[in-house]
């Protein structure tokens, strides 16, 4: 049985976004946990703003069948998301919309078929990005994505960090770590 592959992105665009530096260490996590881990940044895949009109005109923006086939490709999600307005970043939801439209004979909910997630946020606020995380579950829940009961929040990201990218507090750093391995563990399971 081969190792899971499991997809990591952040739903956050910024350069020195603090959900992509969470990623990166959950995605760290869950290679040393033994899986094949792709992190991808999605400021490499600008999609437009989900529009009906284009969409009709135009099919599915390019960069949005590239993120399709990383999907399909994937056997679990580990998915960090900003909290806006107490609710799943707009970036997020809008790549998580393209996603799920039919594409000629591929209907939408094959790049969410059999999909293991973990859950996790960053966030300078106290409660880490929490509340966003009940509205990403929800959404990937309505996909019949497997999404973990456990999740990991990080609040006052932006102290949180070493230069190096590593997470200063070693508690946060191994719930991270068993989140990640949780995630491994169940995947590999579900392939099993
Ligand atoms: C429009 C907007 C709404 C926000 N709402 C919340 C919020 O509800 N809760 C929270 O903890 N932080 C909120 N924030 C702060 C973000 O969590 C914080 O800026 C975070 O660093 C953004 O993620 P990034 O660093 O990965 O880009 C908000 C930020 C913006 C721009």
């Amino acid at each position: 049985m081969s190792d899971p592959k499991i997809l990591a992105f952040a739903g956050s665009a910024r350069r020195d976004s603090l959900n992509k530096k969470l990623a990166r260490v959950a995605a760290d996590a869950a290679r040393a946990a033994g899986a094949e881990v792709t992190f991808i940044d999605l400021d490499d895949y600008p999609i437009p703003l989900y529009h009906g009109d284009l969409e009709e005109m135009q099919g599915l923006p390019e960069n949005c069948r590239r993120l399709k086939q990383l999907f399909v490709q994937h056997d679990a999600l580990l998915l960090v998301s900003p909290e806006n307005n107490a609710s799943v970043s707009a970036l997020m939801k809008n790549t998580l919309d393209w996603i799920s439209r039919q594409d000629g004979d591929q209907s939408g909910l094959v790049p969410y078929k059999g999909k293991v997630a973990a859950l996790f946020a960053a966030s300078t606020g106290g409660f880490g990005g929490m509340r966003g995380l009940i509205h990403l579950r929800h959404i990937l829940q309505n996909f019949n994505v497997l999404v973990l009961s456990e999740q990991f929040v990080l609040p006052h990201a932006h102290e949180a960090f070493a230069i190096d990218g590593a997470i200063k507090d070693a508690k946060y750093s191994a719930a991270i770590s068993a989140l990640a391995q949780r995630l491994v563990s169940v995947t590999a399971k579900m392939k099993s």
